[in-house]
């Protein structure tokens, strides 16, 4: 029942996508000048809440662009309406709808939806990650110098010590490849799909990862903060991976040689 909620609400939010892309809308910029939010991504969050309240009129929401509709829950969606937002403005079609559904503080769902490339990619905890209804598991890569990564720059630069530009730079310093998409949920559905080895962001927000970090531990993957600790949504740095070339790619991000 809440899984069908929950492709209901995805397709829902990317209905709108479909709608407004490459067409006109409005964009505004939020906090940072490239920090943009498009009447795209407020028609979607409130086609996606449509479907969770007249399902689940009582469960907690957090949202991207509404916040929290707080609740006395067990259940709390975590919903992105459109992650990769840029993308979305310029055209691109790499951007998706992505909603991760956490219950008793334990996500145990999530759906990342890019209807540009017809792909849904789908998890439930303890029974695997799908790929369009299809199982998908991470890549078998042992050697991070042989790895494709992907990774993303926050809207305001991170101005520290091992932040994402000294990462990046130690990385393509030895040729790995490494790639930017745009969108997190992506990046880690992409790395659950076996397509990269290894993610790793400095400054996520909850809704960028509900989904997809659920999606790589599902696809027998590894996911932790920065520091190699249990993954937590609600701190910004998240290193996801095959689980082979993960404690080395721990090791660059945190300053160690490559
Ligand atoms: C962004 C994307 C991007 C990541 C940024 C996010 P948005 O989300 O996921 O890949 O690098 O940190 O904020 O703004 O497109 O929903
Ligand atoms: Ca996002
Ligand atoms: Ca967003």
């Amino acid at each position: 029942m809440i899984k069908n909620t929950l492709l209901k609400a995805v397709e829902a939010g990317a209905q709108e996508l479909r709608h407004f892309f490459n067409g006109s809308f409005t964009i505004a910029s939020k906090g940072s000048l490239n920090d943009l939010v498009t009447e795209a991504d407020h028609a979607s969050e409130k086609a996606i809440f449509n479907v969770i309240q007249a399902a689940h009129p009582d469960h907690f929401i957090l949202s991207e662009e509404t916040g929290e509709i707080k609740q006395d829950s067990n259940y709390k969606w975590i919903i992105d309406p459109i992650d990769g937002t840029i993308n979305f403005a310029h055209g691109i079609p790499i951007c998706c709808v992505s909603i991760g559904i956490e219950k008793d503080g334990e996500m145990i769902l999530g759906a990342v939806y890019n209807p540009f490339m017809n792909e849904m990619f789908f998890a439930e905890k303890g029974m695997g990650a799908t790929l369009n209804d299809k199982k998908i598991q991470v890549s078998k890569e042992e050697n991070i110098l042989k790895s494709c990564l992907v990774t993303g720059f926050p809207y305001q630069y991170l101005d520290s010590a091992n932040g994402p530009l000294q990462v990046f730079e130690k990385l393509i310093r030895k040729a790995v490849p490494v790639r930017r998409l745009g969108s997190a949920a992506l990046d880690l559905c992409w790395t659950a799909a076996g397509r990269f080895d290894g993610f790793y962001e400095h400054k996520l927000q909850a809704w960028d990862s509900a989904a997809g970090y659920l999606m790589v531990e599902e696809a027998g993957g590894k996911v932790t903060d920065l520091k190699g600790d249990k993954y937590n949504p609600y701190q910004p740095g998240i290193i996801a991976t095959n689980g082979k070339i993960h404690n080395a790619l721990q090791s660059i991000v945190n300053g160690g040689a490559i």
